[in-house]
C-alpha cells in the first residue's frame, strides 16, 4: 500500500460521507477560482483527487487540466468530464511531457505531504517549466510541524459543523483511526514543512514565493505558498 493506491480505493475513509467529499472539493475549487488569473488561463491541477466540483475553476478559465496518479480516480474524473470541453485528465507522466510554458497557473493543493522532500523538488522543478514566465504555482495544504493530526480533527469537526455533517465527521474520525490511513501514515509518515523551509526548497527551485493569508480549503493550520518564477 502506498498513498496513491490508498487514494485509489478507500475514498470512504477520508471522507466522512458523500457530502463531506462534495463541500470539501466545493470549498477547494472556489479557493482556487479566485487565484484564476484571465478567463482565457491555462490551469493545472496536479494531484486533483476526485476533484467533484472542477467545473467551478473551468469556467472561470480557458482550460483545465486535472493531474492524477490514481488509475480509478483518473477513470472516474474523465467519465465526469467527458461532456466538458475545458477540462481533459492526464497522468502525472504525460504532466512532464507537456510543452514548457503551458499554463498560467498550477495549483498542487495537499499532495506535498505524502511526497518525499526528493520528489517535491523534482516536481517543482517540472513546474517551473511548466509556468509561463508571469505564471503562479500554487502550493498548498503545506502540513507544519507538530501537532498536525489533532488539528486535523479538530478542523474537521468545525468544517462538519458549520456543514451539516459533524456526527458523521466524528464518527468518521473514529473510523480513520482503525483504517490503514493511519496504519500508513505510521509507517511512511507524512512530509511537513515549516514556513521558512517551504520559501526556501520554493527558492531553490527558482520561485519568488510568499505565504498567502489563508490557506485553501478549511483547516487553516496548514499553509499555503504563491510562488512566481524568479526573473533571471
Ligand atoms: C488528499 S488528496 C488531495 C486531492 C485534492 N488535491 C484535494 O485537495 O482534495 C492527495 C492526492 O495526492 C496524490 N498523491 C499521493 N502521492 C502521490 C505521488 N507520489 N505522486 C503523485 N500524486 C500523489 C493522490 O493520488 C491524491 O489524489
Amino acid at each position: 500500500m502506498d498513498w496513491v493506491k490508498f487514494y485509489d480505493f478507500k475514498h470512504s475513509i477520508i471522507y466522512v460521507n458523500a457530502r463531506h467529499r462534495d463541500v470539501h472539493y466545493r470549498t477547494i475549487a472556489q479557493d482556487i477560482r479566485r487565484y484564476v488569473p484571465s478567463p482565457a488561463a491555462r490551469v493545472l491541477d496536479y494531484g486533483c483527487g476526485e476533484a467533484t466540483s472542477a467545473d467551478i475553476v473551468a469556467d472561470a478559465a480557458g482550460a483545465l487540466t486535472l493531474a492524477e496518479a490514481a488509475p480509478n480516480v483518473r477513470a472516474a474524473l474523465m467519465q465526469c468530464y467527458a461532456g466538458n470541453a475545458k477540462i481533459s485528465v492526464v497522468t502525472p507522466e504525460q504532466t512532464a511531457a507537456l510543452p514548457a510554458a503551458s499554463f498560467d497557473l498550477i495549483v498542487m493543493h495537499s499532495v506535498a505531504q505524502y511526497l518525499t522532500s526528493a520528489e517535491l523538488d523534482r516536481l517543482l522543478g517540472i513546474f517551473h517549466r511548466l509556468l509561463k514566465p508571469d505564471g503562479t504555482l500554487i502550493v498548498g495544504d503545506i502540513v507544519p510541524p507538530r501537532l498536525s493530526a489533532p488539528a486535523a480533527a479538530i478542523a474537521l469537526l468545525r468544517f462538519g459543523a458549520r456543514n451539516g455533517f459533524f456526527w458523521a465527521a466524528f464518527f468518521g474520525l473514529i473510523r480513520i483511526v482503525f483504517s490503514d490511513y493511519l496504519k500508513l501514515r505510521r509507517a511512511t509518515g507524512l512530509s511537513h514543512y515549516d514556513e521558512a523551509s517551504m520559501l526556501a526548497r520554493l527558492e531553490v527551485a527558482g520561485f519568488s514565493a510568499t505565504r498567502a493569508p489563508r490557506n485553501i480549503g478549511h483547516n487553516q493550520r496548514r499553509m499555503t505558498f504563491l510562488a512566481r518564477p524568479s526573473q533571471a
